[in-house]
């Protein structure tokens, strides 16, 4: 929060970490201490809470480029790569990173890996038509498929109406970038959550206190 300032054009992600800020936010544009500012949502639970928060929105032509993005995270490794997606909000929130200056995560000390893949799935949004034969292809490149479910047991959807096939690797990803890029050479494949060399800095809370790791820095 403390690096929203008046005028900017911001990135709001995703997730329960990202309710908490756009709370946070909300009241200082009710008070007052932040104007002129410019906001672009990464899915449409964020857009909703916004709106009922009076916090002004924008489509990402119209805002871009952004001067911050502020998003959870899933899994945050070495040099602050991250899994994103466990949400179902992957494709926009790399939209919306890719087109800001800054990306800054906020995350707990849990989702903290000395490896990608070792906490959580890798989330794959795939395309409804064919969604079935991604899984040899996942399997193929080590994978572990299983089609994400969503309410009442049918297969989730996500706000781009595709589905999400959430990968496990075991012990895993000894490589994420090879992984990416065989994720984005493959038709129907729409997007990973394998964020890698997208944020700038991650904001670690745990009992400790809060941690600030910045791209490049301590
Ligand atoms: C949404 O698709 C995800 O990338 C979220 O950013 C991630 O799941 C973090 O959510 P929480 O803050 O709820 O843990």
């Amino acid at each position: 929060m403390e690096q929203v300032e008046s005028g900017m054009r911001l990135g709001l992600g995703t997730g329960s970490t990202v309710t908490h800020f756009l709370e946070f936010l909300a009241a200082r544009i009710q008070a007052g201490t932040v104007t002129g500012l410019v906001t672009v949502p990464t899915s449409v639970r964020t857009e909703e809470c916004a709106r009922e928060l009076g916090i002004p929105l924008a489509e990402l032509h119209e805002a871009a480029p952004l001067d911050l993005t502020v998003d959870g995270a899933d899994e945050v490794g070495p040099g602050l790569d991250l899994i994103k997606g466990l949400g179902g909000a992957l494709l926009r929130e790399k939209m919306v990173a890719q087109a800001s200056r800054r990306l800054v995560i906020m995350v707990d000390d849990s989702k903290e890996v000395r490896r990608l893949g070792t906490r959580v799935p890798l989330p794959v949004e795939v395309t409804r038509f064919g969604w079935r034969s991604q899984l040899a292809f996942l399997r193929q490149i080590g994978g572990e498929p299983a089609l994400r479910s969503g309410e009442g047991g049918s297969p989730f959807l996500t706000d781009n109406g595709n589905h999400v096939i959430d990968c496990r690797f075991a012990g895993g990803l000894d490589e994420p970038e090879a992984v990416e890029d065989a994720l984005r050479r493959r038709a129907g494949v729409v997007e990973s959550g394998l964020f890698l060399g997208i944020a700038t800095a991650v904001v670690v809370a745990g009992a400790g206190g809060v941690r600030v790791l910045e791209r490049g820095g301590a």
